[in-house]
Order: structure tokens, then sequence, then C-alpha cells
């Protein structure tokens, strides 16, 4: 099976959270099962830098101008109608091309889309440096999904993907060009339509969910430089609310749409949760999945992590603490094994929930414990803690900025990883806690939920505890949890016993791309007497 997984990020080249440790974690543990994956990616400058191209450059055909004649590269299999696709001017002056790759160290596959025009300004993805969204924002991520279109519809004779899998609302436009294309074939949709309307070749159309937060919203102008047709510009296609919306166009116009976690995916279709697209996703909740994340076991790994010498297992765990006593000394904190010493790797973000600590964290100290962040992001969430670390010098220690190495050490040095988010489509950080016995307190939402079961009494007699969950968004109902964990760090017996068992869940990607693969399967074919698919 061929599968041309898009991303804007790829661990460890172009990172800003999760989104790519997963590119980075799935594509290889598909290709185990024995997939053929190619990752598409803008050619940002540090993926660029990563990737070792192979092949020669392919031009990208630009959408055909409404007025005016087929673009001369485009290759004449591909049909692509008038007033379908961005044009060249969108692309910042240069004509985009595809070049073939894969990445120097790993050997990944991949495909970068160069644009020159669109991709080559500043080192964020996303934003610039004040965290404006850059201005050619809409244009970045359409051109990525006119590109996953194209290929998606056979660009590449010799290499036509069975799946074209988006992520995240930076991939959701290559669904509705691929419906402006191909016409709508989605199963959920209309059992009747099943054959391709144009061309030969139909790609599965699969849209992942990692923040349904994050929608890539624009003004209703950008219909004409992105070639959107009209006929897209509904309530049940990528309008919303008189705005372009790619995160809508991906929920549309997939065939199936998968999400980070379970609870999540039960949480997108509530009012609470649904970030005003609860009501698409209600409608197709029967293609909608929640597959967990996992952990990448060749990065995060304990007993073999380079940033962790001497590594620990759950068998011997001397090495964990060393690695307090140095995260310790490396962040200015008191050397005092005996302090709960919290720790957060994060965005520094509303969703993030970090703001409930300000409130906690004079008692905090008062009652002994210490607490170590690394992130960056928003200023009302980064001035408390500033304030505090200023207050608290030897106990509380802010970190600010991006430092990967640093952020190993720190999940290997704390006691407890703190994850209070106000939701959390899966969360890695918890799951990073997990394995190497730094024990996770999270709110009870989303992936945390799916990941992390509470120490109360009756799971600690059962064994079945893996670290500390409160339900309300308040800072009391944290600082009960964080109560909770004190009392039980004060007794270490019982402390280990949960590290133990913390560090024996297995959140594999091996599990992860079998259930990616199941959803890659198209649905077995109506019978064409009723149009109803046949009972399993
Ligand atoms: P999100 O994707 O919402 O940011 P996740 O928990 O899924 O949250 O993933 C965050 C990823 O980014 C983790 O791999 C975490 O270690 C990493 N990370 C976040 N902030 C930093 C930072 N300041 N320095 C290093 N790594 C970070
Ligand atoms: C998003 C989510 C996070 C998830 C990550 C990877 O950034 O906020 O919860 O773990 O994507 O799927």
């Amino acid at each position: 099976m061929k599968v041309l997984y898009v991303s804007a990020e790829l661990f460890p080249l172009l990172k800003t959270g999760g989104l790519a440790d997963v590119s980075a974690a799935l594509p290889p543990a598909l290709s185990a099962l024995g997939a053929d994956v190619r990752v598409l990616l803008p050619a940002f400058a540090a993926l660029q830098a990563g990737v070792t191209p192979i092949g020669k450059p392919v031009p990208l055909p630009a959408g055909v101008p409404l007025a005016g004649g087929p673009e001369p590269h485009t290759p004449p299999w591909l049909h692509l109608p008038p007033g379908v696709g961005p044009t060249p001017a969108s692309a910042g002056g240069t004509a985009p091309w595809l070049r073939a790759g894969y990445v120097s160290a790993s050997g990944q596959p991949v495909l970068l889309l160069h644009a020159p025009g669109l991709y080559e300004q500043g080192d964020h993805p996303y934003h610039d440096a004040h965290g404006h969204a850059w201005a050619n924002s809409a244009e970045r991520f359409a051109w990525l999904g006119w590109a996953a279109a194209l290929l998606g519809a056979g660009l590449d004779p010799a290499w036509k993907p069975d799946v074209v899998h988006g992520h995240d609302w930076h991939t959701g436009l290559a669904f509705a060009y691929l419906h402006a294309l191909q016409g709508d074939t989605t199963p959920a949709r209309t059992a009747a339509a099943r054959a391709p309307t144009r061309g030969s070749h139909r790609a599965r159309r699969v849209f992942t969910v990692h923040n349904l937060a994050y929608q890539g919203v624009f003004a209703p102008e950008v219909r004409t430089p992105l070639g959107l047709p009209d006929a897209l510009f509904h309530l049940q296609g990528l309008e919303f609310h008189g705005q372009v919306s790619f995160m809508k166009a991906g929920l549309q116009y997939s065939d199936a749409i998968t999400t980070v976690s379970p609870r999540y995916a039960r949480e997108i279709t509530t009012p609470e949760q649904g970030c005003g697209l609860d009501g698409v996703l209600r409608e197709r909740q029967g293609v909608l999945h929640g597959i967990l994340n996992g952990v990448d076991q060749a990065v995060w790994n304990p007993a073999a992590d380079p940033q962790v010498q001497p590594g620990y297992s759950a068998n011997d765990l001397s090495g964990k603490a060393l690695a307090k006593a140095r995260l310790q000394r490396e962040l200015g904190l008191h050397d005092s094994p005996q302090s709960l010493l919290c720790g957060v790797v994060s965005r520094l973000t509303h969703q993030k929930g970090l703001h409930l600590l300000g409130p906690l964290l004079d008692d905090w100290v008062a009652r002994g414990g210490q607490l170590a962040v690394l992130g960056s992001g928003d200023a009302d969430t980064v001035q408390p803690l500033a304030d505090a670390a200023q207050r608290h010098p030897g106990h509380i220690a802010l970190h600010l900025g991006y430092d990967e190495a640093l952020a190993h050490r720190l999940v290997a040095g704390v006691d407890v990883m703190l994850v209070p988010s106000l939701y959390e489509p899966c969360g890695l950080t918890q799951l990073y806690g997990l394995r190497y016995g730094s024990l996770p307190l999270v709110r009870a939402v989303g992936g945390l939920a799916d990941t992390v079961t509470d120490c109360s009494l009756e799971n600690l007699d059962d064994g079945s505890a893996s670290g500390f969950v409160f339900h309300d968004f308040s800072s009391e109902a944290l600082h009960a949890a964080w109560r909770r964990a004190l009392a039980l760090y004060r007794r270490p017996a019982d402390w280990q016993a949960v590290q133990r068992h913390a560090m024996g869940q297995c959140f594999d990607w091996a599990s992860a791309a079998r259930a990616t693969l199941a959803v890659y399967q198209p649905p077995a074919p109506a019978d064409p007497s009723t149009g109803t698919p046949p009972a399993s």
C-alpha cells in the first residue's frame, strides 16, 4: 500500500510540538507493517538542511486560471478543471516544484515542496518572531494541499498513492482540491457514487486532527488566488461563518477522520470541545476514529538515553536518583532528594493550563516542593511563572526556550510530570513521564484521561495506579492532586511500586500503525441492488 503522508513538521528537523514527533514515528511504524510511505513536507530551511535530495526536481502545475489556457507543465492525464488550484502568482512569484529525497539521518523517504516565495521566510513554520501568523499562511499551506492533491490524483505515474493522509489544518485543502478534481466519492456521503467521476486514480482520503483549536481560517477573498471554486463554499463544504476554513475542508472532504486519542474523538463531537465544528464531527461520527499516539522507543528510553547516563529501568531506579540530582544542579535548584520535584516541558499557552499554577506555588514551596519548567509561549502564562521563579530561587526554575536535550534530562530528573491541560488531544509528555518513571499529574481530558490512572486507594490496592488525575479545571483541584502526590512521595515503597507499573505501560507505535492501516482500508463495496454495504 502506497501512502502519501502530509505534514508541516518532522522531528528532529522541524518541531513546534507533538505533530513533529508523530510524523517521525508513525511513517516508519507503518513501513514496518509493509506500507510504502512518503512524507510530503514544505521545504522549510530546516527540512531542506536535513534531507538528501534524489532524482530531478518536478515542476508542480499551478491551478488553471478561469480565463486562459492550461499551464505549460500540466501533465495531460491530470485533467485540471479551470478555476481549481492556486494561481502561479499566489506562490510568491516562483513556480513551485517537488523534489524526492530522504531524511539524511534516518533514511525516511520524503518529498519536499519547494516554493522559495513561500517557505524561505523565517525559522518558524507558522508565525514570525513576534508570534504573528505569517501573512502568506493561507498560500503556504494551500500549496501543500495542492501538491498532495495532485500526487493523490496521479501526478507521478510511477508512484500513485493508495492513501493521502493529511495532518491538521495545514493539509485540509488537499481534500477540498481532491474533491474539486475528482468529485465526491466519499463512501459515507454517497454510497451509490463510489467510482471517481474524473481521472482513473482515486486515493483514499484520511485526515487526522491533532488539535481542533487551530483551524486555519481565512477571509473569503482567498478563494480566488487559492482556486477554491464557489461550489465548495457552503455549509456542507469549507465555509465557516463566512470564512474559508482549512480544518473544515479536511473534515468535510475526507473519507475517514482520525484523531489522537479515543477520548478526544468523543470530546470533539460536543459543543464544549468542538471549537464550533462539533456539528460537522457529529455528522461524520461514523468515520471518526480515535487512535492513541505512541512513544518512540528509539528516542524516549531511560535505559538508552544519551542525555541520561547512567541509564535506568524499572528494575534499577538508581540512575533516576542521579538524574534528579544532576537536574537540580543544572537548573540551580537546591540539591534535595526529599523535595517533590515537578516538571513541565510544554508550549506555554492557555491550552496547557499552566496559569493554574500561579496561586499555588508559594504554598508548594512552603511544603517543600520544587518546580522545573522548560517552555516558551504566551506572556500571560510566562509572567506568573517568571515571578514565582524570582521569588523562590532554589525552588522554582524557569528555562525559557526550546531545548530538546534539556527536555530529556528534565523528564528523567523530575518526580512528577505536570500536564494540567484545559484540553489535550493526546499529549506526549505524560507518556514520556510514564516511560521514565516520572509520574504524570494530569487533568482528566483527552489523551491524558486515556493514559493515566489515578493513585486512588483502590487503584493503588489493585496495582493499576500510574499517576495523579484531577477533574475540575481549577487551581484547587490541581492543588488537591498535588497534595496526594506529595503524600505518596513520602511513602517511598508505594511510590516505587507505582513507578514500576508506570514504566511497564506500553504505548507503542506498532499498535497505532495497525489501527491506522485498518482505517486506510476502503470499506467493503456496497451491494449495487440496495446501495448499502454488506453486513459484517
Ligand atoms: P503539543 O503538541 O500540544 O505541544 P505534546 O505533549 O503532544 O503537546 O507534544 C509536545 C512535544 O514538544 C513533546 O515532544 C515535548 O517534549 C516537546 N516540547 C515542548 N516544548 C518544548 C521545549 N520548550 N523544549 C523542548 N521540547 C519541547
Ligand atoms: C497536538 C496536541 C497534542 C498531541 C499532538 C500530537 O499538538 O495538542 O495533544 O499530543 O498534537 O498528536
